[in-house]
């Protein structure tokens, strides 16, 4: 196997950090057992001798225990960042000063040098991608075209990324089959609800320290996050108010207990907004206009453009930084309107991004995907795929194992019951 990048090759924040980040990764490895069984298995059978992968993902120190599985499968892999400001430093500098790694990726990079580092990423001549969000996919595709002969396939964690190749596909762009890790069950049920719902929640705290009790919080949509969001922002006592476009998700909202209400009525009544759409401007001028003093917005969504951060910019005459990933917009009444992690994905600028017990179950399936890809490529062509429903049991069961939690079996009855269709009203 040839070493296309030398493992020196990288460009972190500071590689002093790396000890601080060798203890958050055990840390958050106690809660990742299913990557555990995982990595037993892969140190014996080597899936991925001889495999080049390149890996787009938030460098956290869950996808640090990714990185760590795959390479004890024999993978060599170069990692960059999916969002500029969702690096930890020290991870990145654990990765590449205990495992080689060749990392390109600093929390609070500019646009210019989150796209260098893709590149650098990419320069590896992957075998395999690995998205989040579809930035690298999206540079393979056009400027780096060359590549694609290589690619066998590829992976995507998140929503966005997925629509974004859906998209692709339909206009017979994608040039590889890739993997919708996203819309496994094992993956949206529980890290985009439940993960996305805490640290969502822990991120807005983080950046403003405020009393969640009380307060009157505004979700933007009720797909898989913003239900988490709204979940606990309700558990911890706030009055949620949820706003959609859908009117099956409004319904299920209204259903769950929440009040909705079009954005623009909710603007006026709201002192916490956080929306996570996937969509552009959900938190527009014309809602801005209408919110009180103090208002503090936030956005878990993938990419920065729920909040038209641009109109807020237009509207004020000062921006002052007041806490760490908390600004201070004073509009020409004004008013003061907050932004927390400037409007980037909050959970991962202001926090730490999701729990590891949940990414166990997303990043597992990451790792039979690209496990999957290479066995069955040859069948599969330039579209977006579904994980396999088997491997969404296994990893769902290899989770219960590992909580220690048990269920039960069909009896051979039941199971001849539910597959005949002769027995019904009993004489
Ligand atoms: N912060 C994180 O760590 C994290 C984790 C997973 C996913 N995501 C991202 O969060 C976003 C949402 O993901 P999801 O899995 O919840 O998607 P989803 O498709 O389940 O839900 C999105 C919801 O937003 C609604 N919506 C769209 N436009 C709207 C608008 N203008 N106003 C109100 N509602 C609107 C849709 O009707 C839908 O119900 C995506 O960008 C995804 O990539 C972030």
């Amino acid at each position: 196997m040839t070493t296309a990048v030398h493992p020196k090759n990288y460009d972190i924040a500071d590689i002093g950090l790396a000890e601080r980040g060798r203890f958050r990764m055990q840390w958050a490895a106690k809660e990742m057992p299913v990557l555990d069984l995982l990595e037993d298995r892969y140190r014996r059978e080597r899936p991925f001798e001889g495999i080049r992968m390149a890996a787009a993902m938030h460098v956290t120190s869950e996808t640090a225990n990714l990185m760590r599985i795959l390479i004890a499968g024999g993978a060599e892999i170069a990692l960059c960042a999916s969002n500029p400001l969702s690096t930890q430093d020290d991870i990145a500098a654990a990765l590449v000063s205990h495992y080689e790694m060749p990392v390109f990726a600093i929390k609070g990079e500019s646009t210019t040098q989150y796209n260098q580092h893709i590149n650098h990423v990419l320069d590896t001549e992957p075998h395999l991608t690995m998205d989040d969000g579809m930035d690298l996919v999206a540079m393979l595709h056009t400027q780096r075209n060359s590549l694609l002969d290589g690619i066998i396939g590829g992976t995507e964690e998140t929503t966005t990324g997925v629509i974004r190749l859906r998209a692709m596909a339909a206009q017979g762009r994608l040039a590889f089959p890739v993997i919708a890790v996203n819309d496994a069950m094992t993956k949206h049920f529980f890290d985009n609800r439940y993960g996305t719902g805490q640290s969502t929640l822990d991120g807005i705290i983080r950046a403003t320290n405020v009393l969640m009790a009380g307060k009157t919080f505004v979700v933007g949509g009720y797909g898989w996050c913003s239900k988490g969001i709204a979940m606990r922002a309700k558990g911890m006592g706030s009055h949620v108010i949820v706003t959609e476009v859908d009117p099956l998700r409004a319904l299920e909202a209204v259903m769950d207990g929440f009040q909705v209400m079009p954005m623009a009525e909710a603007a006026k009544v709201g002192q916490i907004f956080c929306s996570a759409t996937g969509d552009i401007n959900v938190i527009d001028r014309r809602h801005i206009e209408d919110m009180r003093d103090g208002a503090i917005l936030a956005n878990s969504g993938h990419f920065d453009v729920e909040i038209n951060l641009r109109a807020l910019e237009d509207m004020t005459t000062k921006i002052t930084r007041v806490r760490d990933f908390l600004d201070e917009y004073t509009l020409a009444d004004g008013r003061r309107i907050y932004v927390a992690g400037e409007g980037r994905l909050v959970n991962l600028a202001a926090a730490e991004g999701h729990p590891s017990a949940v990414m166990d179950m997303s990043f597992a399936n990451q790792a039979l995907a690209a496990e999957y890809l290479l066995k069955h490529s040859e069948e599969m062509t330039g579209n977006v795929y579904d994980m396999p429903e088997s491997l969404d049991r296994q990893i769902a069961a290899l989770k219960l194992k590992a909580m220690g939690v048990e269920i039960d079996t069909l009896t051979e009855e039941q199971e001849a019951y539910l597959n005949e269709w002769t027995l019904g009203t009993a004489e």
